[in-house]
């Protein structure tokens, strides 16, 4: 019996390409297992997004060469956004002499033919796919929970924001066709699956690459009238795409979540655009503002990135005016980090750490007690809430999301795990709601 033992780091997208790797390997009889050090197949799933997540794997495969001076046996497969860098990959494979394997993004169908390769050949086996026009259809994902999913609708990215490296390791944007993209839900509606996620760099821009253009919006209609599927969601949404059709599904289709993610990443115009980012501070906040408007209860979160190249205290103080007038109820905030081969690697003024620490404290500072607001305007509130799990310390603490995406803990029973239930938020906390089922 061969166990394999898969870490994932990076966003949503490579989660669910983790369910698909472990699908992949259950179908030729390997067993997940939780303890690396059983494992006779380690897979690292990388992220190339800054500089940190580099690092953390770099350390983390280090560490795996005494399990595998103890296990010659043993197999190291790296696969990931990191990997689909020529660069990276080389530095990796020279300073990393044990691993056997290394696949990319668009392979993962090929996994059981490469791991047969090197067990038949003993070798190094490296295969990554940079066409990235072909769209693998033909796997299945085995998820990590029945009531909810991530079903991917596109992949790639086009639009090269010029601290971004995703567009460099996932290749060009291009969209699943709809009818694929509805038989998965309806699937997964049949066997119990609540909540859908929808994945895509830029989902705004869904449908552009396919013959029969289909705009987002509609793709969201067509997901709405599926039955057994209570909740929609999706990740990410791109400013200078999102348009008027966009807030009419949020009024139209009950089963869209009333939750936005929006990134921004800076307020000041000239960062906005030496980022490539295609929008002003003002358009930003005008269609905020809409949304706000006609959605009220709607829950609006971001991306923000600080100490871009060049950016000044006068930038920075334009994003702290944009947060307290976007009043977000949260954001991701992040440290700028240089990703070679990208265009804001090549500028020159790069921002001392020291700077760019201070200020994303004082982001944070601002951005606390706006998301402590927003929660406190639930107090008292009844909210249906998706029962995810249990507390890792006390069973029958139990933990779930709003509609609005907002975390809740209450007590319960464990059997309510895949459940909507009502729950009256009895107390709010800057990052999580307390209730209980009423
Ligand atoms: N496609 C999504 C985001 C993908 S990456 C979108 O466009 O919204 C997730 C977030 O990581 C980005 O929104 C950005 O805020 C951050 N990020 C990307 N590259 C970065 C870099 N070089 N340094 C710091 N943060 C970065
Ligand atoms: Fe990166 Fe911009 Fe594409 Fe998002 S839209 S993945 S930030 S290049
Ligand atoms: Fe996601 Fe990181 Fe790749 S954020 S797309 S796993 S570079």
């Amino acid at each position: 019996m061969m166990k394999f033992h898969i870490s994932t780091f990076g966003c949503q997208m490579n989660e669910h390409d983790t369910e698909k790797i472990i699908w992949v390997l259950e179908k030729i009889g390997y067993y997940q297992t939780e303890n690396r050090h059983e494992a006779d197949l380690i897979i690292f799933n990388t992220c190339a997004v800054r500089k940190t997540a580099e690092d953390r794997v770099f350390g983390q495969l280090g560490e795996l060469q005494e399990l595998k001076r103890r296990n010659p046996d043993l197999i190291i497969a790296v696969c990931g956004c990191l990997m689909q860098k020529d660069d990276i990959r080389e530095y990796f494979l020279s300073k990393h002499k044990h691993i056997d394997i290394v696949f990319g993004t668009n392979n993962i169908h090929k996994l059981p033919q490469l791991i047969d390769r090197h067990l038949r050949t003993n070798e190094k086996i490296v295969d990554v796919i940079e066409d990235t026009r072909e769209i693998s259809e033909n796997i299945d994902s085995n998820r990590k929970y029945s009531y909810k999913a991530f079903v991917d609708i596109m992949y790639g990215c086009n639009n090269f924001c010029s601290y971004c490296i995703v567009p460099y390791t996932r290749g060009r944007e291009r969209s699943r066709e709809p009818e694929s993209i509805v038989r998965e839900v309806e699937n997964l509606a049949k066997t119990g699956c609540k909540e859908v996620t929808l994945l895509g760099q830029n989902v705004n821009s869904y449908g552009k690459t396919l013959d029969n253009k289909i705009s987002f919006s509609q793709l969201l209609s067509l997901l709405n009238d599926i039955d057994g599927i209570e909740r929609i969601r999706f990740m990410t949404s791109h400013p200078k795409d999102f348009s008027d059709d966009l807030i009419d599904a949020y009024k139209n289709l009950e089963k869209l979540c009333n939750h936005l993610h929006l990134p921004v990443q800076s307020g000041s115009n000239r960062i906005l655009k030496l980022m490539n980012r295609q929008y002003t501070k003002e358009q930003y906040l005008e269609k905020i503002y809409k949304i706000r408007e006609l959605i009220p209860e709607i829950t609006i979160t971001t991306d923000i990135i600080v100490g871009f190249p060049g950016e000044t205290e006068q930038d920075f103080l334009e994003t702290l005016d944009l947060v307290e007038k976007a009043k977000f109820d949260s954001a991701f905030t992040f440290l700028y980090s240089i990703r070679e081969g990208t265009n804001a690697a090549k500028m020159s003024d790069q921002v001392p750490d020291d700077v760019k620490h201070d200020r994303f404290q004082r982001l944070l500072d601002t951005l606390y007690p706006i998301g402590l607001e927003s929660n406190r305007k639930l107090l008292n509130s009844i909210q249906k809430v998706l029962v995810e799990e249990t507390s890792k310390t006390d069973d029958n603490i139990l933990s779930g999301r709003t509609e609005s995406n907002k975390l809740v803990h209450f007590l319960g029973n464990k059997n309510l795990i895949g459940e909507i239930v009502n729950i009256k938020i009895n107390n709010v906390k800057t990052f999580t709601l307390e209730g209980e089922i009423v």
